[in-house]
């Protein structure tokens, strides 16, 4: 049969096995593993993946319209990462420089910076420039394999504001090949002029805000910070129902300064995921697993902030399904690459380089509602593929900060072709 890709002789392959949901517990360290591998590709869809001269036998070389050959390199589903604020405007170093002398987040934070410090800078950027700013941040994904990326406003803290984000982020998705899932987070802090009135921001955020921005198609969830601080338990409920009501389907940044039972919320509300739960109770961690929310861990902010990182070895324990992100922002991780998270996954939360791979593929696509499209290498599901400049899966998270990707793929076609550099293990 002719194909119009076809990827072949992979040193290795790595996904999850045949399937559309989760890898929860003792499955999420059983992948499928295979050498010598091929992947053929029909209408950006796989349509055989196995053995080279498995798929070969279906899918003849002389009869692909494109042949790439992966000898020497690591073939994997691209990365889905499920939780960044990427349309952020302007940088926090200062912040950096603060932490590192003594401050900690959440003083930051109540001293006008933080958040609110994105919200003026916010302020001062074009919708045009913040689009600028995107396409660049997209590129930069995609050369460090992440095909498929969530993104949150939440600088906005008004109607306009949010607007802008949300239409910038619109404009730079349309012009790149990464997949764009938009979040609303207007509930992401309170903004200053309604800090004697918090209860007047919920309103507006309930009343105008989410039915504008669903009104738009603007953005597919509806996100709260949930937490010491910002908003309760129940302005999150109110808040999150009324994203349902709209089509914005709930996630929940939850738990992570303090346990203020966002992950039971999150499984009140069947949240596609609840994400950070650095200090989430068990019992709260017990009702998203039954409930079946998926827990998002995002180690680059913890290693930033120097904070406890998420219990993940108890959770996977639980049955509850992990997923990893990066959580890219300016503030508490300015970090895009899902291949460092890999590492502090491993190194820090002690999941095992295979644990890790899945997290950051097929449950990743789970966690924003793609399992049966994204993140795995499956016939029928959308080729979306990264090669790496490595023999072996556990070598990526291994030979960390360095930059392993060689070739992707979004729908079956090259979207990023650098085989002509070396390996450099
Ligand atoms: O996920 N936790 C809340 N929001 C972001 C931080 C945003 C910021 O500091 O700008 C986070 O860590
Ligand atoms: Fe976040």
């Amino acid at each position: 049969m002719k194909c119009d890709l076809l990827i072949v002789s992979a040193a290795q392959l790595v996904t999850a096995p045949p399937g559309t949901g989760p890898l929860l517990g003792p499955d999420l360290d059983r992948p499928w593993i295979l050498e010598d591998a091929a992947v053929a590709c029909v209408d950006g869809r796989i349509a055989a993946v196995g053995k080279t001269r498995d798929v070969c036998a279906g899918y003849p070389e002389r009869e692909a319209a494109s042949v790439l050959d992966a000898r020497g390199s690591l073939l994997a589903p691209g990365f889905i990462d499920c939780h960044t604020h990427l349309p952020f405007p302007g940088t926090r170093e200062m912040e950096f420089e603060a932490r590192a002398r003594g401050e900690t987040y959440a003083s930051i934070a109540e001293r006008g910076g933080g958040i609110r410090a994105s919200v003026r800078h916010l302020h001062a950027t074009s919708e045009e420039a913040l689009a600028a700013a995107v396409r660049g941040r997209l590129a930069r994904l995609l050369a460090q394999g992440t095909t498929t990326v969530e993104a949150k406003s939440g600088y906005g803290l008004s109607l306009e504001e949010e607007r802008k984000q949300l239409r910038a982020l619109r404009r730079a998705a349309a012009e790149s090949p990464v997949e764009v899932i938009p979040t609303f987070l207007g509930a992401h802090e309170v903004p200053d002029e309604y800090r004697a009135r918090r209860e007047d921001y919920v309103a507006l955020l309930v009343d105008s805000m989410i039915p504008a921005v669903a009104g738009e198609h603007l953005a597919r969830y509806c996100d709260v910070f949930c937490d010491r601080g910002v908003f309760t338990v129940e302005e999150s409920r109110r808040i999150l129902l009324r994203g349902k009501e709209f089509g914005l389907e709930p996630k929940l940044h939850a738990d992570e300064l303090a346990d203020v039972g966002a992950a039971a919320l999150a499984a009140e509300l069947r949240a596609t995921s609840a994400d950070h739960l650095l200090h989430a109770s068990p019992s709260g961690l017990r009702a998203m697993a039954e409930a079946g929310v998926i827990a998002v861990l995002l180690p680059g902010t913890a290693f930033t902030l120097g904070l406890p990182y998420a219990r993940a070895r108890i959770m996977v324990e639980m049955g509850l399904a992990l997923a990893l992100a990066t959580d890219w922002n300016p503030g508490s991780t300015m970090c895009s690459s899902m291949a460092m998270g890999m590492t502090l996954a491993v190194t820090q939360m002690k999941l095992t380089p295979t644990e890790a791979w899945m997290a950051a593929t097929a449950n990743a696509a789970c966690a924003v509602g793609e399992g049966s499209r994204l993140g795995r290498l499956q016939p029928g599901f959308q080729a979306d593929l990264v090669l790496f400049g490595a023999l072996d899966h556990r070598h990526v998270a291994y030979h960390y900060a360095e930059d392993h990707v060689r070739t992707a793929v979004k729908r079956g076609t090259v979207v990023l072709d650098r085989s002509d550099r070396s390996s450099c293990a």
